[in-house]
């Protein structure tokens, strides 16, 4: 097996509940060294609940959950030194400034520090360093909790909707530092509601509904398979708007198009690809937030 192939995560027959019934059942999926590995799916499916049993918050499972070969239910303080994690909510001391939090996080890993001026400025959070976080808007949380994840230089990133109420400038500079991370080989473990971050960010995404893995594929497989890009195009027909629908590599093929063509009698024409927002929907019957 080549260093890139490596299991850095490997999760089998996973079961786990909060209460009397099981709520995650039958988990299975390996990750690859240096793979964006996304977790997708409504709202209360099971994601973060997920990401608490790998981190080691939730050790009451059964199956296997292993993380660079430790179980997470038996994780030590090495284990920590290991993984960086910005969990869903931010978990910041608010009467501290940016930087006072970063410091005391730095200061309880024992391995080599990321420079923390270094990273309030990749997040465009420098000029407010030194001001308390109480006084942080949403956005300025989410990213210093971000970087927060980053301090100790981790192997294995836990990212618990990482964008989420960022305007999308300082969404795009964080996917590019989330892509960053990956070219220095650290494996990263996402969970977004953002199907076009999905896209752009996972090597490969798994869809959780109901505490249970429904596919896991690329996003490009995924795009693939639910069928071909169409054309859609309107056309007036006795007084009324008509519109028909073309298989984009059948095109050709549509008398109806070329004659409508051929008479200038086109209304409107445009072609449509699946998204994994389609596949989203076809997943979990759901509609996203
Ligand atoms: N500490 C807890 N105790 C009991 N039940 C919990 C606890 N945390 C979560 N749950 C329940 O577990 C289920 C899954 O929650 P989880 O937070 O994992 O969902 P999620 O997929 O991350 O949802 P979202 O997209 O809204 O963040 C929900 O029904 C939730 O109410
Ligand atoms: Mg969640």
């Amino acid at each position: 097996m080549s260093k890139n192939e490596e299991n850095v995560i490997e999760v089998r027959d996973l079961y786990f509940s909060y209460s009397k019934t099981p709520f995650l059942k039958d988990i299975n999926f390996t990750v690859n060294k240096g793979e964006i590995f996304g977790f997708l799916g409504p709202s209360g499916a099971g994601k973060s609940t997920l990401q608490k049993v790998l981190t080691g918050l939730c050790t009451n499972y059964q199956g296997t959950a292993k993380i660079l070969g430790t179980d997470s239910k038996k994780h030590g303080k090495e284990f920590y030194e290991k993984i960086g994690v910005d969990f869903e909510f931010p978990s910041l001391f608010e009467k501290l400034t940016a930087r006072e939090n970063l410091d005391y996080f730095t200061s309880l890993y024992s391995g080599e520090k990321r420079n923390v001026d270094e990273l309030l400025k990749e997040v465009g959070l420098y000029e407010h360093a030194d001001k308390k976080v109480a006084a942080f808007s949403k956005g300025m949380k989410s990213r210093l909790n971000f970087i927060k994840s980053l301090v100790h230089n981790p192997d294995i990133l836990f990212l618990d909707e990482p964008t989420s109420g960022l305007d999308p400038n300082n969404a795009k500079i964080m996917k590019e530092m989330i892509l960053k991370e990956r070219e220095k080989g650290r494996t990263i473990i996402i969970t977004t509601h953002n199907m076009q971050d999905a896209t752009e960010l996972c090597d490969r995404v798994v869809f959780i509904v109901d505490g249970q893995m429904k596919a896991l594929d690329t996003p490009h497989n995924f795009i693939m398979k639910r069928g071909a890009a169409r054309v859609n195009y309107s056309y007036m027909e006795n007084g009324k708007e008509q519109v028909n629908t073309s298989v984009l590599s059948e095109i050709s093929s549509d008398k109806l198009l070329r004659k409508l063509v051929a008479e200038n009698r086109i209304m409107s024409i445009h072609s449509t690809e699946p998204t994994l927002s389609d596949i989203f929907m076809d997943m979990t019957g759901a509609q996203l937030d």
